[in-house]
């Protein structure tokens, strides 16, 4: 029995790439269980209460429930287009699971886990999470997102969290249950440093669960953490038992200590097994800046996957980064992908394997042979298969990929060493039928261990080669290394290259913008600083992190997307131009005081300096 669950998705706004990374990286997951023979469950759905999607259905003057059933509704058209194959379409609104929170709640508080004290402190809205004064950034921005806080002064139920911090600490030890293992000490850290008990219930809005009429206090409503979680749960229906505990749970980095310490304090409170994994991964960006709606840059998956394929791009997603890293996203890339790995290692196989077979043998493809010419080829290519199945029952789906590329790698090159056609030519038809043998069953075996990433290309070359992608012939071609013999028919070509986007050259335009006066060029100020030390932000292949010397040796943190042009050492000690009196911000995670001043030339950016040294701190004007 294997189960697993994306998160379920706020419906304040509309899907983007981040949330149809998580659904694809699950959707995988689960056509692999399937394909092992596990009886699977797959939920995914959406997060409809609290106070973020009162404000959502507000501001478009629309009541909360009409606001959640038409983005609900587009986040599951959206799967459907996309060909997510899940079994749950989960919806916190649902009566079921109402009515499963409030039993919960109930059990926590018969328990004695739940008392009623005042909350004070600050909330972000958009994380939906409490914190003290002292975790906030600036005073007052939310350390997870950036975003301003509100304070709030309430009466509220707590949960005692802290009476399961040890529990918790010890269920990390003894079951490992955090994917990437390394994410594990950011966690034990967080809950070594003291777990506060939390606030679960809110009186100042009212778009949420009731309490149980049990405890009888009709003016709060349930945290709409303690009600999300809880779907999990409740979308089982009559099933729970047999499918409770989840198998994994895969959520993205920002939410991990929610499902990593406020998930299992809950569930250890009403007496319910533990998940056996919690998976998170990292964030795209797009070139190097994070998506927002106030950029334009936010990426809809829909358009990606009309443009280049869906299977183009969830290989691109599972592919680009190790599960875990962050990523960005660009077209090229994917372009790249496509053209290089789709189209040359895995297409233009089947169509080489199919011409060859039809012009030698009518299309007949025998397994006679192979294991006395070209053993060596066929134990390399199974080595990598059976790595592929370890990194992917581990999330490592980028290593996953990689691997059965190996594979793949190995029947193309053993082509162009061995050149079946002058094998022809010299009369050994044994040795070039064997080599075409050895090509269609390597590529049979990778093509049922790539069907959870690209099932209908898979599905296509087994149409193709005349044999079933199954549990039982995965267990046959992968786990018992047998070998099969095929019946070649013609193809469409499975990935056709494309052509990589060329950017608009840039052309320096003269004066387009409208004249300013010298009292608002005087607003500006550019101060001449020295790098003291620059380097490269992980995960971002854009940017540069800069530590600059201003007058009397003040420091400053400046972030720039600069790194394709210039290599981080190369900038330490030179000096630069900055505008110092632009609003602090904070680029992917961290934050930058100024910008530095560059020029756009040959599609590339130019820092501008200083003629000779000068005072640090001289102002340009
Ligand atoms: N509703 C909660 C989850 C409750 S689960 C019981 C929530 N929803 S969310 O819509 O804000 O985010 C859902 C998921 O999308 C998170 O796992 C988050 O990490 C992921 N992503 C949102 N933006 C992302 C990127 N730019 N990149 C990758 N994933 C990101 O949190």
């Amino acid at each position: 029995m294997r189960y697993i669950t994306t998160p379920i998705y706020y419906v304040n706004d509309v899907p983007h790439l981040g949330h149809a990374y998580t659904t694809i990286i699950a959707d995988t997951m689960a056509r692999f269980y399937r394909l092992q023979g596990h009886e699977t469950k797959f939920l995914t759905g959406t997060d409809e209460h609290g106070q973020k999607i009162e404000q959502a259905a507000k501001e478009r003057n629309s009541t909360p429930k009409e606001y959640t059933d038409k983005i609900s509704a587009e986040f599951k058209k959206l799967w459907d287009e996309l060909e997510i194959n899940y079994d749950i379409y989960a919806r916190t609104t649902d009566q079921t699971h109402i009515d499963f929170v409030q039993a919960m709640f109930l059990k926590m508080w018969q328990k004695g886990d739940i008392y009623k004290d005042q909350y004070e402190g600050h909330y972000c809205i958009s994380c939906e999470s409490f914190f003290t004064k002292s975790q906030l950034t600036n005073e007052t921005c939310c350390p997870d997102c950036g975003k301003n806080t509100t304070l709030l002064k309430e009466e509220s139920y707590f949960f005692k969290l802290s009476k399961y911090q040890d529990q918790i600490l010890k269920w990390y030890e003894e079951k490992d249950p955090i994917l990437p293992k390394n994410k594990k000490n950011e966690l034990v850290n967080f809950i070594q440093n003291g777990l506060k008990d939390l606030s679960i219930t809110r009186t100042s809005f009212d778009w949420g669960i009731k309490l149980p009429k049990e405890i009888n206090d009709d003016k709060h409503i349930i945290y709409v953490w303690l009600d999300a979680l809880f779907i999990y749960i409740s979308s089982l229906k009559t099933q729970k038992e047999k499918f409770w505990p989840a198998h994994i749970h895969l959520v993205g980095k920002d939410i991990l200590r929610f499902h990593a310490i406020y998930w299992p304090a809950f569930l250890m409170s009403v007496d319910l097994p533990l998940p056996k994994f919690i998976g998170a991964h990292g964030w795209w960006t797009k070139e190097g800046e994070k998506m927002s709606k106030s950029k334009g840059n936010v990426i809809k998956p829909k358009e990606i996957a009309d443009t280049y394929g869906i299977e183009a791009f969830r290989y691109f997603l599972l592919r680009e980064v190790p599960f875990g890293n962050d990523g960005d996203f660009s077209e090229n890339m994917l372009i790249n992908r496509i053209n290089a790995e789709l189209s040359n290692e895995f297409g233009n196989l089947l169509n080489r394997i199919i011409g060859m077979s039809q012009k030698y043998n009518n299309g007949i493809i025998t397994q006679n042979k192979v294991l006395d010419l070209y053993k060596n080829e066929l134990d390399e290519a199974m080595q990598y298969l059976k790595l592929a199945i370890d990194y992917l029952e581990n999330l490592q789906c980028n290593r996953y990929l990689e691997e059965i590329f190996k594979a793949l790698s190995v029947a193309n090159l053993a082509i162009s060493k061995y050149e079946p056609w002058n094998l022809i030519k010299e009369n050994k038809h044994d040795e070039a039928n064997a080599l075409i043998g050895l090509c269609a069953n390597i590529l049979a075996k990778a093509s049922i261990l790539l069907s959870p990433a690209l099932p209908n290309s898979c599905k296509k070359i087994s149409q193709a080669l005349n044999f079933e992608i199954s549990t039982i012939n995965y267990e046959k071609l992968i786990i018992h290394n047998e070998l099969f013999d095929f019946k070649a028919t013609a193809c469409e070509v499975l990935f056709p290259k494309v052509e990589i986007k060329q950017e608009p050259k840039q052309e320096i335009k003269k004066e387009e913008k409208a004249k300013i006066k010298i009292e608002d060029f005087s607003k500006i100020e550019i101060k001449v600083a020295t790098v003291l030390d620059c380097q490269n932000i992980e995960g971002s292949e854009k940017l540069l992190k800069f530590q600059l010397e201003l007058e009397n040796k003040e420091i400053r943190q400046v972030v720039s997307g600069i790194a394709k042009y210039y290599k981080a050492s190369d900038l330490i000690g030179k000096q630069v131009c900055v505008l110092t009196n632009l609003k602090k911000a904070k680029i992917f995670g961290h934050e930058s005081n100024g910008m530095i001043l560059s020029a756009k030339y040959n599609d590339k950016l130019v820092l501008i300096t200083p003629e000779q040294i000068i005072d640090n701190g001289a102002l340009i004007g």
